[in-house]
């Protein structure tokens, strides 16, 4: 989910929020919703609005306010309505709560509240919150009624409640009477600023830019109260002040703007030539470091989820063919049925482009229990992850905000295609062959290629199904293709190793099945023909990504010959092709359903 708060000396549109919260969207689009102060002093009120679905394209005219707070959701519990949405008042409507996670004790927790009289207007989870809030406030105005001297009530009030609660959430309560936010979080990110306009806290710093040129990084162990007078920062256990640490925001507008092009998706694909230039110069020693640590540890884990778990897959085969070198790539969210393999030898590689998927954080955290060393390919260079991290290496690829991964996945690679040479032995090459591919990437992206994919789009538009084979390095190639297909236009792609059609696969294929078919000019190509061959002959629709032509394919998309570095080039047809389809097919490419960027729950 998405957060944005502010509290402001001087009024602010309330409507910003609802512009912040767009840039936030990619956190979750099931439902969105605003709680800010309204009216004059002696009629003073939280006023919500908040709806399912996504947020409107025009902003809805609001009154100027002091304090404002939104969210945007990535539904967990409760379905996707109007109520469920956040913000989340009490019964007194002197609060409202935002909330991104998930209460694990959520049931006992309602029960009592609902015992002692509280009435739930939603299904959530996240709703407990509001309630044990106000309880909370009450006791401690009763029985401690001085205990603003030190501790302001709603501090207190919040590191009560917030202990109450398991699992790993991050909260935001505004309080009408104090006029103040309280944010706190166990994992789940939130970034504070502060600037002329006022304070500001949010799940990214993306939504800070413009508002602030410093940010703090909320840590667990801390509550932050947000008020007219600026940023406050408590110690969560003992109550104590703290202070901030400030980190320069080095995002600019223009990085988080579409820059001419229709959506973030395609803007993205093609940065991807810039972004990997950028490792070619800049990352070098990076991959030094981290060849290092590889040659010494005893056993190395790559891991990750979705688009980063097939990176790590790739990055299994890269360091195989080039290093002789066994590294295991494991999804994150399997990670735990493996740690026992760890021990204080071993190296965990966590890739990340947000840094704050739960599953790699608990991969990260299972790693520091056994004593690994973890090192980190992470976008996000303030994440969670990036902070856990003995040592980072940073993707550098600016904002990806498109859910769908692209420019952080090919960053992923070219840093792992120069460690595997760096170990190998072979820098050179290996830097080399990294400036081949974003030649060869060039020239996936230029028009000629363009059209070919178009004709397969024009095709492919209403297409039920579609098939996706690739061995060797290209097998993390097809996996990821499919998964690019399906995520963006909800036609059902599988990915499958070369090799394993014959085993079951080819029962599906009938006249005109879509099949695409990565065939580099490896070690892999006369087996994958022989596959797309048998495909064809039994009415399947070849489509051939490869740097030659071949009798097997009915259409030929022309990739550069790269050598190693195959995947890296491979993979931009059919990230274009998932595009093309998702237009086509009169869909959201940046928003699929269902879907979210940063998955910050289990
Ligand atoms: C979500 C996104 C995927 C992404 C995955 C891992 O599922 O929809 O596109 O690959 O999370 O994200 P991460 O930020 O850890 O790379």
């Amino acid at each position: 989910c998405g957060i944005f708060g502010f509290v402001a000396p001087q009024p602010l549109p309330a409507s910003l929020v609802i512009d912040a919260l767009r840039t936030l969207e990619y956190r979750g689009y099931d439902s969105w919703g605003i709680a800010f102060l309204d009216g004059d002093l002696a009629r003073e009120r939280i006023a919500v609005l908040k709806r399912a679905g996504r947020i409107p394209a025009s902003t809805p005219n609001l009154p100027a306010t002091v304090i404002a707070l939104g969210h945007t959701r990535w539904a967990t519990h409760g379905g996707v309505t109007d109520e469920n949405a956040h913000p989340h008042l009490d019964c007194t409507g002197t609060l409202a709560i935002v909330h991104n996670g998930i209460i694990e004790n959520y049931l006992p927790l309602r029960r009592a509240l609902e015992r002692s009289g509280h009435r739930f207007r939603s299904s959530t989870d996240s709703e407990i919150f509001a309630h044990l809030l106000e309880d909370t406030i009450a006791s401690i105005e009763e029985h401690h009624p001085s205990a603003s001297d030190d501790i302001p009530t709603l501090v207190e009030a919040v590191r009560h409640a917030f202990n109450q609660v398991r699992g790993l959430n991050a909260l935001i309560a505004l309080h009408r009477p104090t006029r103040q936010l309280v944010a706190v979080k166990s994992t789940s990110p939130l970034v504070l600023g502060h600037g002329p306009a006022g304070t500001f806290v949010a799940s990214d710093a993306v939504a800070l830019v413009g508002y602030t040129d410093r940010i703090h990084y909320l840590q667990d162990d801390e509550i932050a109260l947000l008020d007219h007078q600026g940023l406050q920062l408590f110690d969560r256990c003992t109550g104590q002040r703290r202070s901030a640490r400030w980190e320069p925001l080095t995002l600019r507008p223009a990085d988080t703007s579409l820059g001419g092009y229709p959506h973030y998706l395609i803007k993205e694909i093609h940065e991807q030539p810039r972004v990997l230039a950028r490792i070619a110069r800049e990352r070098l020693d990076g991959a030094r470091q981290l060849a290092d640590l590889i040659r010494h540890s005893y056993g190395t884990f790559l891991v990750g989820c979705g688009t980063a778990g097939y990176a790590a897959l790739c990055g299994s085969y890269l360091f195989s063919r080039i290093a002789r070198r066994h590294v295991n790539a494991v999804i994150a969210s399997e990670f735990k049925y493996q740690e026992h393999f760890l021990t204080d030898r071993s190296l965990v590689i966590a890739l990340t482009q947000s840094g704050e998927t739960i599953d790699v954080i608990e991969a990260v955290h299972a790693a520091k229990r056994r004593g690994a060393t973890v090192a980190a390919l992470v976008n996000v260079t303030g994440s969670t992850v990036a902070r856990l991290a003995d040592f980072t290496i940073p993707l550098s690829a600016g904002p990806e905000q498109s859910v769908l991964s692209t420019k952080a996945y090919t960053a992923k690679l070219a840093i792992l295609l120069l460690t595997a040479h760096i170990l190998n032995g072979s820098e050179h090459v290996g830097l080399d062959t990294l400036w081949r591919a974003i030649e060869g990437m060039e020239m996936a992206l230029a028009p000629a290629t363009l059209d070919r994919i178009r004709a397969v789009a024009d095709r492919l538009v209403d297409a039920q199904h579609c098939y996706v084979i690739g061995r060797g390095l290209s097998y993390p190639t097809a996996l990821e293709a499919a998964l690019k297909i399906k995520e963006v236009t909800y036609i059902h792609a599988e990915g499958f190793a070369g090799g394993e059609l014959k085993h079951g696969v080819i029962a599906l294929i009938e006249d005109g099945s879509p099949c695409l078919v990565f065939s580099p000019l490896d070690e892999t190509r006369a087996d994958i023909l022989s596959g797309a061959m048998e495909v064809r002959s039994r009415g399947g629709w070849v489509i051939g990504i490869s740097p030659e032509p071949d009798e097997a394919f009915h259409v030929h998309i022309p990739v550069a010959d790269v050598g190693d570095a195959s995947p890296l080039v491979s993979i931009v047809p059919a990230q274009l092709l998932a595009y093309e389809l998702a237009v086509r097919r009169g869909l959201d490419p940046d928003k699929p359903r269902n879907l979210a960027k940063s998955v910050t729950v289990k």
